[in-house]
């Protein structure tokens, strides 16, 4: 199997199991404070993995009500719980396939790009950011959110658990990836919460220059 279809099956039995509500649950503790400190916005906003969609609903419903909201989601059954959520909505679109080789369409920016939980299932980190980099428009803000990270002893043995291959950057390699892309600004924070959630997350953010940067 490759390595893709490895996540995916392991998403779509996860959503079919639970509704990955309680993953849900305990991501929602440290992603809340970082949504709800954001400024309205009626530009575009770009989930990456959304999973049962609690973010998407939220940024849908509140922070970009007045704007689009767009994910793409590997796993169709969790894209099914994603769309449930927003189904009285007409301003989300949910497209099922890897972000990898997603193409936006022609000429869609995005004012926020946001993930969490995600980018660690990527092989090629580095071109994930490079493309959602690619994806901002000017002026716009990448946030990439993860527990699995090399500093993170808790999460050391996810990978054999969850029986998929996992990419473990140290902290540092996100800030440098964000920076090689281009973005500027780029800072990290750290965020605890949740019941049963161990570990930290990782907040790396980034923005895109408003005007292009010359050499
Ligand atoms: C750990 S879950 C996190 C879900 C949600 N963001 C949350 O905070 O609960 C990872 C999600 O990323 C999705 N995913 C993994 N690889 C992906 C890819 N290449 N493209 C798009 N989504 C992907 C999975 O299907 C899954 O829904």
């Amino acid at each position: 199997m490759s390595h893709e279809l490895d996540v995916e099956t392991l998403f779509d039995e996860w959503a079919i199991e639970d509704g990955a509500v309680d993953m849900a649950r305990e991501h929602w503790a440290r992603v809340e404070p970082v949504l709800s400190a954001l400024e309205s916005s009626e530009g575009r906003y770009l989930e990456i993995g959304p999973g049962n969609g609690y973010a998407l609903e939220y940024i849908a419903r509140s922070k970009f009500a007045k704007g689009y909201v767009r994910a793409v989601e590997l796993s169709q059954e969790m894209a099914n719980m994603s769309a449930t959520r927003v189904q009285d909505l007409d301003n989300v679109d949910i497209d099922v396939g890897s972000f990898l080789s997603w193409h936006a369409p022609a000429g869609m920016q995005f004012d926020l790009i946001f993930s969490m939980e995600v980018f660690y299932y990527f092989e090629d980190i580095a071109a994930a950011i490079e493309k959602a980099a690619r994806l901002l428009a000017p002026g716009g803000e990448l946030i990439v959110m993860v527990d699995y990270y090399e500093e993170s002893e808790d999460s050391r043995d996810w990978s054999q658990e969850l029986g998929v291959k996992l990419t473990r950057w140290p902290q540092n390699r996100y800030l440098d990836a964000f920076k090689a892309a281009g973005l500027q600004s780029v800072k990290q924070e750290i965020k605890s919460g949740g019941v049963q959630e161990f570990g930290l997350t990782v907040c790396t953010r980034g923005r895109k220059p408003s005007k292009p940067v010359h050499d």
